[in-house]
């Protein structure tokens, strides 16, 4: 029997990724390719489409190299930033216009007036989201409007949106399959919580052709498979996943309260919550964890749309530090952060405030201020939004059963301690921090059949982790939150 391996297309909003594992998780190998970010005006991020097909392919075919080719790859498992928006033409596979990106705000307006006609309540309760241009949406319908080739398209009957997985799938599997799974669909703001497809009423309240989706499908399961000329053999497309969902399987919350928070380009808490269907009544999210079988388990996420952007912003933006690693050596070289607080509301605040409008603040400047503090404060609203969160949850009665965190970002030791410090409660990383690409990798072995189920594959591929305990006074606690709540009122 030859040993075969999983590929797990990782395509994030600032890379693209091709990763290996082995039946037992682990790690085998990596390929990966940074994506271009467009930024035409203020609060627009775009991405292209083709470059990041592209990339993924060039990443794939690399990590098929290494397996040793495609009867190595036992099955591919997809996961992506979610809520970007593709648009393309069926007929030449090409995509219609840039990919408008989750963080873009252009369609706030848009959002403004849904809300002001009162159709916030009605959305909320069948979608579990917020009328906020984050979601998907809003977002096609902003290309329907103002993208001459967009429109064109739609009125011939040959447009196709998707969201980034969506858009993979159907240039992997050479345009025959135009599929999205729940967990990325519950982000559209079209796919009602309990409902196994789209809702005519919310595509109409929005604007969007129903007949311009694509087909919603399990995260697991023989879902697609790649055109053979693509990898010299057709590789069976069998997990797929929003990477928010894919990285709370990836750390093993497959039980109600168990909770993990990843600190990537924004910071997502997700909390699994069974087979009910969630509601929350502080703003924050009910959204789909998986679809196995039929099945949907759901979780309440709070969205944080910040986090490594604001590193990323303070050493190529601001040119403060030279890598994101530096900061850890900023914030251990000073007791406290000199009363400097940073809000990090670069692109509005999400979860629990959602203020599209809003912008980041630096507070608490003096002549004595250096980068050292500037730095240790930007790690500390890490926690502070963590904690905003978590307070949330709580009111919303999902209160966490321990907090297990990932992400490029909680590589920092310091930021792992100071989150556990402001929260008073232990946190826990894995020693293999990629658990996005895990999760893919797990649900793509339920998928092909390796694993029997989601729970087998958590127990038999998923590897150790470290535990930072709470080691701060209540006082110090008390005086950061002071200050955290005092700037938050300013933004
Ligand atoms: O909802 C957006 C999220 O999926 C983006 O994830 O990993 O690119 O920060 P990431």
């Amino acid at each position: 029997m030859i040993d075969q391996s999983i590929l797990v297309l990782d395509e994030g909003t600032t890379s693209t990724r091709a990763m290996l594992f082995a039946q037992d998780g682990r790690f085998r190998g990596v390929e990966q390719a940074e994506l271009t970010q467009h930024y035409p005006r203020s609060g627009w991020v775009e991405h292209d489409a083709g470059e990041i097909w592209d990339k993924t392919l060039s990443c794939a075919r690399a990590m098929v190299d290494h397996a040793g080719g495609a009867a190595r790859i036992a099955a591919i498992g997809i996961t992506n930033q979610r809520e970007t928006v593709v648009a393309w033409d069926r007929e030449t596979g090409k995509p219609l216009s840039r990919a408008i990106v989750w963080q873009d705000r252009r369609t706030a307006d848009f959002c403004a007036k849904l809300k002001d006609a009162g159709h916030e309540a009605e959305v909320r309760a069948r979608t579990g989201l917020l009328l906020d241009p984050y979601f998907s949406g809003t977002k096609m319908r902003w290309l329907l409007d103002h993208d001459d080739a967009v429109r064109a398209a739609a009125k011939a009957g040959t447009l196709a949106f998707g969201t980034v997985e969506s858009w993979l799938v159907y240039k992997l599997s050479g345009g025959s399959h135009h599929i999205t799974d729940a967990s990325n669909a519950s982000r559209t703001l079209l796919l009602p919580l309990d409902a196994s497809s789209w809702d005519q009423e919310l595509c109409q309240l929005l604007g969007v052709p129903m007949e311009t989706l694509p087909r919603v499908t399990d995260c697991a399961g023989e879902l697609a498979s790649t055109a053979p000329d693509l990898f010299d053999g057709a590789i069976p497309i069998c997990g797929m996943a929003g990477d928010q969902q894919a990285a709370t399987i990836g750390q093993g919350c497959l039980n109600p309260g168990e909770t993990k928070a990843t600190y990537g380009t924004g910071a997502f808490v997700l909390s699994n919550i069974g087979t009910r269907v969630p509601w929350s009544d502080n703003r924050l999210l009910g959204t789909v964890l998986y679809q196995v079988a039929g099945e949907r388990h759901y979780a309440i996420e709070g969205a944080v749309f910040v986090a490594g952007s604001l590193i990323k912003y303070l050493r190529d933006s601001l040119g403060m530090i030279s890598s994101a690693a530096e900061t850890e050596e900023l914030a251990r070289s000073i007791p406290d952060s000199g009363g400097v607080v940073v809000v990090p509301a670069l692109s509005g605040l999400g979860a629990p405030h959602w203020r599209p409008e809003a912008r980041g603040i630096i507070s608490g400047l003096g002549f004595d201020t250096g980068r050292a503090h500037i730095a240790r404060a930007s790690l500390e609203a890490m926690a502070h939004q963590t904690r905003d969160l978590a307070s949330g949850f709580a009111a919303d009665g999902c209160q966490w059963t321990g907090l297990r965190i990932d992400g490029g970002m909680a590589v920092n030791d310091w930021m792992a301690q100071d989150i556990a410090d402001l929260l008073g409660q232990s946190v826990t990383r894995p020693d293999f921090v990629e658990t996005t690409a895990l999760g893919a990798a797990m649900l793509a072995a339920v998928g092909c059949g390796m694993k029997s189920n989601l729970q087998e594959a958590v127990d038999t591929m998923i590897g150790t982790a470290q535990t930072f305990t709470p080691n701060m006074n209540e006082e110090a606690r008390q005086r950061r939150l002071a200050r955290w709540e005092a700037a938050l009122r300013k933004v």
